[in-house]
C-alpha cells in the first residue's frame, strides 16, 4: 500500500498487531505501511489565529420550529461545552429571502407555495409573531439571522423580520445580520447586489439603532455560483462593484459543497474522502480569503453553508465517510484563514448533522454521522487555551493522509491526523482493515501524548446507532436520539502513547481520524 509521504516517507510493508493506544474496538486493524510526519515544534509565522467559535451550526430559517426542541439543544450543548465561546447558529438560506410576515397568523410558519411545501428550498413561508418566540431556545448559542432581500428589496418586509428577530434574540446573542442569501441567483450583477444590500442595511441600522456596529454579513455566495459566473460574484468583484469595506461589515460569507449538481457517483474515495479534492476545490476560496485580508483585514471570511454533497446516497452524505470529509474540510478551511464553518441543515436534507423530527423523507429523529465532526473539530480548536490559537496544515501531498497542527501561543498543543483510505466490510474483500503507523516528529520534550480517536468499527458503512446501528465514537462517546435525546453517553477516553526524543508512533486504521494531545487533556 503506497502512502505518498514526501517527508521522509518510508514505505515498509509489514504486519504487526494493532495495540498500543487504542480502545479495544480498533484492535482488528493491521499495520501495512508507515510514514513520518514532521510537525513544526514552534508556531510558524503564518499560523491562522482561528476564533474560538469556529465550529457552528445552521438551520434553514423557515424550519426553525422543527429544530427548537430538547434534542437539538442537547446536541448543540455537547459541542458548546467544548468551546471557549458560544457557537453561532445561522438562521437563513434560500427560503429566508422569500419569507413574508403576517401579524395576525397564530402559527409560527405557514407554507403557501403551490409546489415545494413544506420541504423544498423553493417553498414560500409566511411567518407569524410566535415564530420569533422560538429564538429563546439554544441559550448556549448565539444567532446569525438573515434580512430577507429577494429580487426587490421590500423594506417593510425586511424590518418585519429583522426588528422582531433582533428583539427576541437580544442584542448580546445576536452575532450578525446577513444581507440576503446566494444573491447571484436573483441579482443581475455585483452592483445591483451592492445597491440592494446598502438599502436594506441603512433601513436596518436606523430601525434597530445600530449606529456603526460591526454586525453585517454580506454575500453568502452559492457554492456552484463560483463556477457558473465567477466574474460577477467573487469577493473581489463585489467589493469592486462598490461594497463598502466600512466597519459595519463583520463577515463575508460563501457556501461550500464538495460536490454540487452531481449525478453519477464516481466513488466515495475519489470525490469525498480525498484530501487532494478538498485542497483543489479550495483554490478559488483561498483567493477570496487572501483578497479580503489585503483590502479589509478586520472583516472575517466564513463558510456559512456547507456539506459533502447535495445529492447522492447516504454513504456520500450521512455516513462515516461524509463525517471524515467534514473533519478534513473544516481543518483545511481553518488552516487557510476561514474564521467559521456552519454545519448546515434543513429537516429533509440528507447531509444534515441530525434529523430533528419523525415522519420526514429522511428517517428521524436521528443523529447522523456528520455530527461527530463537530465535537472533534471543537476539541481540536480547544478550550481554555494558553495563548493565541494558531493552526497550520501539514501538507503531505497525499489524497489519503492529512495532518494539522494547533498551537497555543508559541507552543504545539494538538495534532490532528486523518487516514482517509476508504474501508468498510461491504466495500472490500474479507474483513481485514489495514492501518498506517505514523511517526510524529517534533514533539519537543513531551514524555507521552494522549490519542483521541474518531472511530467506527464498520468504517464507511457506519451511520451511527440511530441510523443503522453501526456505531461511531469520538473518544469513546456517542450521540443518539434513541438512547438519551442527544445528550451524549459513554466515558470520554484517550489512549497514552510514549514519546522519546520528540517522537511518538501512532497507528491509524483506514477510515479513522485522531487528535494527538500534548500536555494537558
Ligand atoms: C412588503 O412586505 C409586507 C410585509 O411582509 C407585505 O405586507 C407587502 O405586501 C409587501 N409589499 C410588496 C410590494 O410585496
Ligand atoms: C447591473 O444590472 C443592472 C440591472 O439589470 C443594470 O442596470 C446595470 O447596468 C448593471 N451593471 C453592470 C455594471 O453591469
Ligand atoms: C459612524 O462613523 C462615522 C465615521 O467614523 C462617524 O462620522 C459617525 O458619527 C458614526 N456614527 C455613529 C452613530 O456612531
Ligand atoms: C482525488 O482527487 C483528485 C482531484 O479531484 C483526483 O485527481 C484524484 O484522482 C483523486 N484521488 C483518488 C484516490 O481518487
Ligand atoms: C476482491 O477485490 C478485487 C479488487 O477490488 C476484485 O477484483 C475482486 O473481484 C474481489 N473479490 C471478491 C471475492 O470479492
Ligand atoms: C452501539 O451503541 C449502542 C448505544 O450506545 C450500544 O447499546 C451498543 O452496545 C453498541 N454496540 C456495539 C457493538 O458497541
Ligand atoms: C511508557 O513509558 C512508561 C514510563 O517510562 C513505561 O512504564 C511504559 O512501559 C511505556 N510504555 C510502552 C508501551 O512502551
Amino acid at each position: 500500500m503506497n502512502y505518498l509521504l514526501p517527508l521522509a516517507a518510508i514505505l515498509m510493508p509489514h504486519t504487526s498487531a494493532f495495540v498500543a493506544d487504542d480502545t479495544a474496538a480498533a484492535a482488528a486493524a493491521t499495520v501495512t505501511s508507515t510514514g513520518t510526519i514532521e510537525v513544526p515544534t514552534t508556531r510558524p509565522s503564518g499560523a491562522f489565529s482561528v476564533p474560538a467559535n469556529f465550529v457552528s451550526f445552521g438551520f434553514g430559517a423557515a424550519w426553525l420550529p422543527e429544530y427548537t426542541n430538547d434534542f437539538g439543544e442537547n446536541l448543540i450543548n455537547s459541542v458548546a461545552q467544548r468551546m471557549d465561546e458560544r457557537p453561532v447558529i445561522r438562521i437563513g438560506g434560500t427560503v429566508a429571502d422569500r419569507i413574508t410576515f403576517d401579524p395576525s397568523q397564530p402559527k409560527p410558519t405557514n407554507c403557501v407555495s403551490k409546489d415545494g411545501c413544506p420541504d423544498s428550498s423553493r417553498a414560500h413561508f409566511i411567518l407569524g409573531p410566535s415564530y420569533f418566540d422560538l429564538f429563546s431556545r439554544f441559550p448556549n448559542a448565539r444567532f446569525s439571522f438573515q434580512a430577507p432581500l429577494g429580487e426587490n428589496v421590500n423594506k417593510t418586509n425586511v424590518l418585519a423580520y429583522v426588528q422582531r428577530a433582533y428583539k427576541s434574540i437580544g442584542a448580546n446573542r445576536v452575532d450578525s445580520i446577513a444581507l440576503g442569501n446566494e444573491v447571484g441567483h436573483y441579482e443581475p450583477n455585483g452592483s445591483a447586489y451592492v445597491a440592494d444590500a446598502k438599502e436594506a442595511q441603512s433601513a436596518i441600522v436606523e430601525a434597530v439603532s445600530l449606529g456603526n456596529s460591526t454586525i453585517f454579513e454580506v454575500m453568502n455566495t452559492a457554492s456552484g455560483q463560483r463556477s457558473k459566473v465567477p466574474e460577477e460574484f467573487t469577493v473581489k468583484d463585489v467589493f469592486q462593484a462598490g461594497l463598502e469595506k466600512d466597519k459595519k461589515i463583520k463577515y463575508v460569507a460563501e457556501h461550500y459543497y464538495q460536490i454540487e449538481n452531481h449525478k453519477e457517483n464516481s466513488g466515495l474515495q475519489a470525490e469525498i474522502m480525498n484530501h487532494t479534492a478538498i485542497t483543489s476545490k479550495f483554490t478559488n476560496f483561498a483567493k477570496s480569503v487572501s483578497y479580503l485580508r489585503k483590502i479589509a483585514p478586520k472583516i472575517q471570511y466564513i463558510l456559512s453553508e456547507t456539506g459533502s454533497a447535495l445529492q447522492g446516497n447516504h454513504e456520500f452524505q450521512s455516513w462515516f465517510g461524509a463525517c471524515l470529509w467534514s473533519v478534513d474540510f473544516q481543518l483545511y478551511a481553518m488552516s487557510i484563514g476561514v474564521s467559521r464553518v456552519s454545519g448546515t441543515q434543513r429537516p429533509v436534507a440528507r447531509h444534515s448533522l441530525w434529523i430533528p423530527q419523525p415522519n420526514l423523507k429522511e428517517a428521524g429523529p436521528q443523529v447522523r454521522a456528520p455530527y461527530y465532526a463537530q465535537p472533534f473539530v471543537a476539541d481540536f480548536v480547544g478550550k481554555t487555551v494558553s495563548g493565541e490559537r494558531g493552526v497550520v496544515n501539514i501538507e503531505l501531498g497525499s489524497p489519503f493522509l492529512s495532518a494539522y497542527a494547533m498551537f497555543e501561543g508559541r507552543n504545539l498543543a494538538r495534532i490532528a491526523v486523518l487516514n482517509l483510505r476508504e474501508w468498510s466490510p461491504s466495500s472490500r474483500n474479507g474483513t481485514g482493515r489495514d492501518a498506517i503507523k505514523v511517526s510524529l516528529h517534533g514533539l519537543g520534550k513531551a514524555k507521552d501524548v494522549q490519542v483521541g480517536r474518531l472511530h467506527a468499527a464498520a468504517g464507511t458503512d457506519a451511520g451511527g446507532w440511530d441510523a443503522n446501528s453501526k456505531n461511531i465514537t469520538w473518544q469513546g462517546q456517542q450521540w443518539s436520539y434513541g438512547i438519551d435525546k442527544g445528550k451524549g453517553h459513554g466515558t470520554a477516553k484517550t489512549g497514552t502513547v510514549n514519546a522519546t526524543d520528540g517522537v511518538a508512533e501512532v497507528t491509524i486504521p483506514n477510515s479513522e481520524a485522531v487528535i494527538v494531545y500534548l500536555g494537558k487533556f
